[in-house]
């Protein structure tokens, strides 16, 4: 494989039309009547209703996959310090951010690795690194990022890790595990994040900014950065837009979490828009095992009335066959049957 950098100069020129390789049409969204379900954390963790909270969770992670979070305790000034230096980041000359480019044969970084000579492109810059544990941080990457980002990037991923964490457990409660079994997986597990920017497009219906895909990751908390919206999740068979309530963290259900429940709780497809008018920013933080956990249907779930339905391995292997494919459609563990 090798990696192109972002659309970044490409969008600059709008008087250039759009190349071939970004234009992909796809089926419209349509706007749903109703929204994602929304929780307040506080409660979810001490409220007097919670054990109805956690059935209501339960599901939601079923129907949907994905939930908002409000009072996640994350202070709104380090989300503002956040969204001035990703700005800033994006900003800078393509020359400067050129190394952190994707290397051959790796997937983190800077720009979107590419695997065949016709693949099409997002309209969209991306980052992707590992955080924890830090021993697995890439050294040309996070080290070498502009102090003020990497300082900023430092405390949010120590905040999300508490959001994290605590909405693990609630997951994992609702759906019948037992906390030492949650702990013996996510602590010390791999956390990951990718910044995206996406500019403007003349003709955004031409063009993806994320492709569809479901996310191969315990759980991930998405933060729409600059407030703009473009997320889009398949529900029903069709793509509904996803708008977000200020202050809200979207949470959805990964592959792994789906595995984990034994097919229980939906890791959905979603995909992003981009806009004609407004940039767009997004900052997703990934939440998986640790490398040496094995994965595969909870035990404690397991019974003759629910077999397993899908094949346990280990975190590590898993994670190289996912990154060995390209992100397209549901991407999961070998099903058992
Ligand atoms: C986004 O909404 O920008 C990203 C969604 C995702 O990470 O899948
Ligand atoms: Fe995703």
């Amino acid at each position: 494989s090798h990696s192109v950098l972002g659309v970044m100069d490409t969008a600059k020129k709008p008087e250039m039309g759009i190349p071939d390789m970004y234009i992909r049409p796809q089926e419209p969204p349509i706007v749903p009547d109703e929204t994602i379900p929304v929780f307040d954390l506080k409660s979810l963790l001490y409220g007097n209703t919670r054990d109805t909270e956690l059935d209501t969770l339960y599901t939601a992670c079923k129907d949907w996959g994905f939930f908002q979070v409000v009072n996640h305790g994350v202070s709104s000034q380090l989300l503002e310090k956040l969204k001035l230096e990703i700005e800033k980041f994006f900003k800078l000359p393509i020359e400067e951010k050129k190394r952190y480019q994707i290397r051959a044969g790796d997937v983190q970084g800077y720009g979107t690795v590419i695997r065949s000579k016709d693949q099409k492109l997002d309209w969209g810059d991306r980052f992707y690194m590992v955080i924890n544990p830090v021993e697995r941080r890439k050294p040309y990457l996070f080290p070498e990022l502009p102090v003020s980002l990497r300082d900023t990037l430092e405390r949010y991923t120590s905040e999300l890790r508490k959001l994290g964490m605590a909405l693990l457990g609630v997951l994992g409660k609702a759906m019948g595990m037992e906390m030492e079994e949650v702990e013996k997986l996510f602590d010390d597990g791999m956390q990951s994040l990718r910044m995206t920017y996406y500019p403007p497009c003349p003709k955004p219906e031409l063009v993806v900014g994320l492709t569809p895909h479901s996310d191969a990751t315990g759980i991930t908390i998405l933060h729409q950065v600059n407030g703009v919206e473009g997320l889009e999740i398949k529900k029903g068979g069709v793509w509904i837009p996803v708008t977000f309530l200020p202050h809200a963290f979207v949470v959805n259900v990964g592959d792994i979490m789906e595995i984990l429940s034994n097919g229980t709780y939906s890791s959905i497809e979603h995909r992003a828009a981009v806009n004609k008018a407004k940039e767009r920013i997004s900052i997703a933080m990934f939440f998986n095992p640790k490398f040496e956990a094995e994965i595969g249907p909870v035990k404690s779930l397991l019974s003759s009335e629910n077999p397993p339905l899908f094949k346990s391995m280990l975190m590590e292997d898993y994670f190289k066959g996912f990154f060995s494919r390209n992100l397209n459609g549901k991407s999961h563990l070998e099903k058992m049957r």
